[in-house]
């Protein structure tokens, strides 16, 4: 297994809180359904990760998940993950087919945050939850921010600073900061940055990410 980069920050001056980086580097990735924990100043609320129901499986069974406020139904194995369940079986498992292929599985072990999700009001990496937890909680995806047609602030924002490149990194870090922005109207530039910590871009645009955070904070902070 490649070895694991050194978290970004790591010498600089502690930083208050608790990461989702900081939490898959403790636990490791020995357990499935990673949730990651509450952030500081854009706490999550909701109860932790149901245990799904013992005895189930190996055969598909079918998972009953609320999507972006649809109710859907998907058969699939008790070991797949919420992120396959939504990109590869959904469209074929549902009678009433949905496309959702915004969450994107680059690392596929909690490491890069492209598949990022709000799982009953937490963030979580859906490459490490099984879609069988994730039954009786709300799901929103990349899919879900828009409402009636009209991008949310933070995915304009991300348009108006160039924060977008490869479309990999894109859904994870919008999830990430809508999250942050639902919770903490007020978050501050390091909530920010900590909401946006477990996920990662490769080609630069990561400071321009987090500006446009700060951007839709403001427009947001504006509108209440
Ligand atoms: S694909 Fe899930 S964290 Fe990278
Ligand atoms: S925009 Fe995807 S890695 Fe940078």
């Amino acid at each position: 297994m490649k070895k694991r980069t050194k978290r970004r920050g790591a010498s600089s001056p502690q930083r208050p809180g608790f990461s989702r980086r900081d939490f898959i580097q403790t636990v490791g990735l020995a357990g499935v359904g990673a949730t990651m924990p509450a952030l500081e100043g854009c706490a999550a609320s909701g109860s932790g990760p149901d245990i799904p129901a013992e005895g189930v499986g190996p055969s598909p069974v079918e998972v009953a998940l609320t999507v972006n406020g649809q109710d859907v139904k998907v058969k699939v194995e008790p070991r797949v993950t919420l992120l396959d369940a939504l990109r590869d079986h959904l469209k074929l498992g549902s009678a009433d087919p949905v496309d959702l292929t915004g969450s994107k599985r680059v690392c596929d072990r909690g490491s890069c945050g492209a598949c990022t999700m709000i799982v009953g009001g937490k963030i979580v990496y859906s490459c490490t939850t099984l879609a069988i937890e994730a039954q009786g909680k709300e799901i929103k995806t990349v899919e879900g921010l828009q409402q009636n047609g009209t991008l949310h602030p933070l995915q304009q924002e991300f348009v108006a600073c160039d924060g977008l490149m490869c479309g990999f990194c894109t859904p994870g870090f919008l999830v990430a900061g809508a999250a942050c922005l639902e919770k903490n109207p007020n978050a501050s530039r390091d909530d920010l940055r900590k909401a946006l910590d477990g996920n990662i871009c490769r080609c630069g645009t990561q400071t321009r990410a987090l500006e446009a955070c700060e951007k839709a904070a403001r427009r947001m902070k504006g509108r209440r």
